[in-house]
């Protein structure tokens, strides 16, 4: 067990106590499905810091995240210090939106911090608050994990922990609703759609208000980086990617779960914290229904960044990584997530709404092996991507291109009357139709 600090008292400003530099920074020491309580999670992490309210110390707060090379863990990987200083330069009351949504059903890491880390989660929104300047937090979470943040929220209060006011919205049940300007109309509208770009919701969001909108793990690494420093969040993960990252992993894994790797840990030992595979592989998806799959023979030694994975097309996205078994078929596998991921459009975009059945039932074609040319399939997803009011379109192409790169021999074997997938498993989760 590492060792755990007492919190010191008085204590303020950008250098909070050192905890011991190892793993898990994020989740709780302990094993288990339990959650930090407000006491056990200032005994662990000491107590929160404070970011004066001068524009230069806010602008100092900003300049740190920077140096630590936070980005954010939503899937984008956009830098987290650009977004706090857009919305900290906008005119108007800020607020804060903490992306908790996790619509991605192959993901389970976001509903696991906020069950065992939620202080943490709201550290970091309350510190992300304090810099730009936002005396409200709209937490945005899963039906799931909705109490147990509720209860922090509670615990905090009680507490007087913070000077922002926290609210908890539960997310609406859909792939979109964690798109950022979807989550946005949800707590605005209860319409969980997403909106065009500009105007940019760092410049208008929430009730027309400068919005920053960040996943739940970016801002418990936020929360981190705030008490220790960047040179201490640097001690961990690569050059180019330092940190630690949660990552989910399922498919055919002795355990599924989700774990807190550094950024940059070679692939073969990630999937060791699940027990290792179960079965032969053939493949990974890495990045979840928006991301990429790879051959899994070129994919186990490479270290698990997306600087490493760039090459192959991949990136660390959400941090999810499914492993498809021998005797799987991917062909299926991306004909179920493109049938799902068609009918979770939100039904506002031509190329989106048209597009992506007609792609998705040319890759049921090719997995049943009728007759279907590829080169029509790359067609399409020509057609469509970028085309969207958001990127769901681009998810669901990047997905589709990399299948047809990855089983190129799996579509000749379909037509000539031949599967791989003799198991009859499958693997990737598919939610029911039953949806808000
Ligand atoms: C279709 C779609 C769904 C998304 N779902 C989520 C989600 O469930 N949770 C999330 O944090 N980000 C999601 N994102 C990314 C958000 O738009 C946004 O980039 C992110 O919340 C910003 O936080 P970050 O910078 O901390 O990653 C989604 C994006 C798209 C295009
Ligand atoms: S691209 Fe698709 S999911 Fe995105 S707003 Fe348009 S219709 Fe909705």
């Amino acid at each position: 067990m590492s060792q755990l600090l007492l919190p010191t008292t008085g204590h303020s400003g950008l250098q909070g106590p050192r905890t011991a530099n190892r793993l898990p920074r994020l989740l709780p020491v302990q094993e288990g499905n339990g959650s930090l309580g407000l006491v056990e999670h200032l005994f662990r992490h000491g107590p929160l810091p404070r970011v004066g309210r001068s524009v230069s110390q806010r602008a100092a707060a900003v300049e740190e995240v920077a140096r630590a090379g936070l980005v954010g863990r939503g899937g984008a990987g956009f830098p987290t210090a650009r977004k706090l200083a857009a919305v900290m330069a906008a005119r108007g009351r800020p607020l804060v939106v903490v992306n908790g949504t996790e619509g991605e059903p192959a993901s389970a890491k976001d509903k696991v911090l906020l069950t065992r880390a939620p202080h943490l989660v709201l550290d970091g929104a309350a510190l992300a608050a304090a810099v730009v300047g936002a005396a409200e937090a709209v937490v945005v979470c899963n039906y799931a994990v909705r109490a147990v943040v509720a209860g922090a929220v509670a615990e905090r209060r009680r507490a007087g922990t913070d000077d922002v006011r926290f609210r908890v919205v539960t997310a609406a049940d859909r792939f979109v609703a964690g798109e950022a300007s979807a989550a946005v109309n949800w707590i605005e509208r209860g319409t969980p759609l997403p909106t065009r770009t500009p105007p940019r919701l760092a410049e208008r969001g929430v009730s027309g208000r400068p919005t920053l909108v960040q996943n739940v793990e970016t801002l418990a690494h936020l929360a981190l980086v705030m008490r220790h420093g960047a040179a201490w969040y640097r001690e961990t993960g690569t050059e180019e990617e330092p940190g630690t990252t949660l990552v989910t992993l399922l498919g055919a894994l002795q355990r599924s779960g989700v774990h807190e790797i550094e950024l940059g840990t070679p692939i073969v030992e990630v999937l060791r914290l699940a027990g290792g595979p179960s079965a032969p592989l053939q493949a990974l998806l890495i990045g979840g229904y928006f991301g990429t799959w790879v051959a899994a023979d070129a994919a186990m030694t490479l270290p698990f960044s997306t600087a490493a994975l760039a090459p192959l097309g991949a990136s660390v996205g959400a941090g999810t990584i499914a492993a498809l078994p021998a005797d799987a078929c991917g062909l299926v596998e991306t004909a179920r997530v493109a049938r799902y991921l068609a009918g979770e459009s939100a039904g506002q975009c031509g190329p989106c709404v048209f597009g992506l059945p007609a792609i998705a039932a040319a890759l049921e074609r090719l997995a049943v092996g009728a007759d279907f040319h590829p080169e029509q399939l790359r067609r399409w997803l020509g057609q469509v991507d970028g085309r969207g009011a958001c990127r769901h379109p681009d998810g669901v192409v990047r997905l589709v291109d990399s299948a047809l790169r990855t089983f190129t021999a799996e579509i000749s074997e379909h037509a000539r009357g031949w599967c791989c997938g003799t198991g009859g498993r499958l693997v990737l989760p598919i939610p029911g139709r039953s949806r808000t």
